[in-house]
C-alpha cells in the first residue's frame, strides 16, 4: 500500500479563505489584512520612516509592493513614488483595490509572488507577507528580489533570541509559537546584501513579539 502524504492547500486558496472568513479580524470591513495593517500605533511610525526614506531620493523611486493586502498602508505611500505597483494573490481583493484607489502612478496586479514574474522597479516593499509563507515559498521569492536595489522588509518576530526560519505551511499563522521568525540573511535563504539598516520596531504587549522593519541594499 502506498503511503498518502497530505499536500498543503495552494496558497491562493488559503489567502482567499482568510479574507472570506475574516481570519485576520475586521468583520466590519470587506477585506481586512490584520491589526498590523490598521493599528495607528503600528502603522504611523512605519509610514513615517518609509516616507522619509522615499523622500531622500531626488528622482522618486518605482516601488513594487508585494502582498499589498487591503492597501491601508500603500495608499499613503503612492504620492512619494514615481510609480507604485501593488500586487496580491487574492483576485477579488485586487479588483476591490482597483476600484477604490485610482491614481495616475498606481497599478494593481493579481500575481503569485512565488510563481509569477515580478514587475521591474527600484524598491520592493514586503510587509508582513513572508512571515505567512513556508520556507519553500520564501526561497522562491528571495531568488527574485535581489534584482531590486532596495528591499524594505517587515517581519513579526519573537522578542529576544530565536531560532530563525523554522518551517511552516503557508497560511494564516506565523512562526511565533515555535519561537521562530523569518531572517533572510540566515539559512536556508542566505540573502546576500551590501548594507542593512533597521528602520523601525514595534513591540507588542503580552510577549506577542515585535514587528521589525529593515531596509536591505542589494549588491
Ligand atoms: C498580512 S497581509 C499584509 C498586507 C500588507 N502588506 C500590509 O502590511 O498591510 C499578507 C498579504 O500577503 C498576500 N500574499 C500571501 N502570499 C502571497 C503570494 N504568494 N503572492 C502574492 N501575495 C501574497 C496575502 O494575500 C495578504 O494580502
Amino acid at each position: 500500500m502506498t503511503k498518502k502524504t497530505k499536500k498543503p492547500w495552494p496558497t491562493k486558496n488559503v489567502m482567499n479563505q482568510i479574507y472570506e472568513m475574516h481570519l485576520w479580524g475586521g468583520n466590519q470591513f470587506d477585506f481586512y489584512s490584520g491589526t498590523g495593517s490598521h493599528n495607528p500605533k503600528i502603522i504611523d511610525p512605519y509610514l513615517k520612516v518609509v516616507i522619509t526614506f522615499l523622500e531622500t531620493h531626488k528622482k522618486p523611486l518605482v516601488v513594487c509592493d508585494l502582498g499589498c493586502g487591503d492597501f491601508n498602508i500603500g495608499k499613503h505611500l503612492t504620492k512619494h513614488t514615481r510609480k507604485y505597483i501593488a500586487v496580491d494573490i487574492v483576485e477579488n481583493l485586487i479588483h476591490r483595490n482597483k476600484n477604490l484607489h485610482q491614481e495616475d502612478n498606481l497599478a494593481f496586479y493579481c500575481l503569485d509572488i512565488t510563481k509569477d514574474v515580478l514587475p521591474p522597479g527600484d524598491c520592493i516593499i514586503l510587509r508582513q507577507v513572508l512571515q505567512h509563507l513556508s520556507n519553500n515559498d520564501i526561497e522562491k521569492v528571495v531568488k527574485k528580489i535581489t534584482a531590486y536595489k532596495y528591499i524594505i522588509l517587515t517581519e513579526h518576530i519573537p522578542l529576544g533570541n530565536f531560532v530563525p526560519n523554522k518551517d511552516i505551511i503557508s497560511g494564516q499563522g506565523i512562526r511565533l509559537k515555535q519561537n521562530s521568525g523569518v531572517n533572510l540573511l540566515e539559512p536556508p535563504f542566505n540573502l546576500k546584501i551590501k548594507d542593512q539598516q533597521q528602520l523601525g520596531e514595534y513591540i507588542l504587549e503580552n510577549n506577542k513579539g515585535r514587528i521589525v522593519t529593515t531596509i536591505y541594499k542589494a549588491f
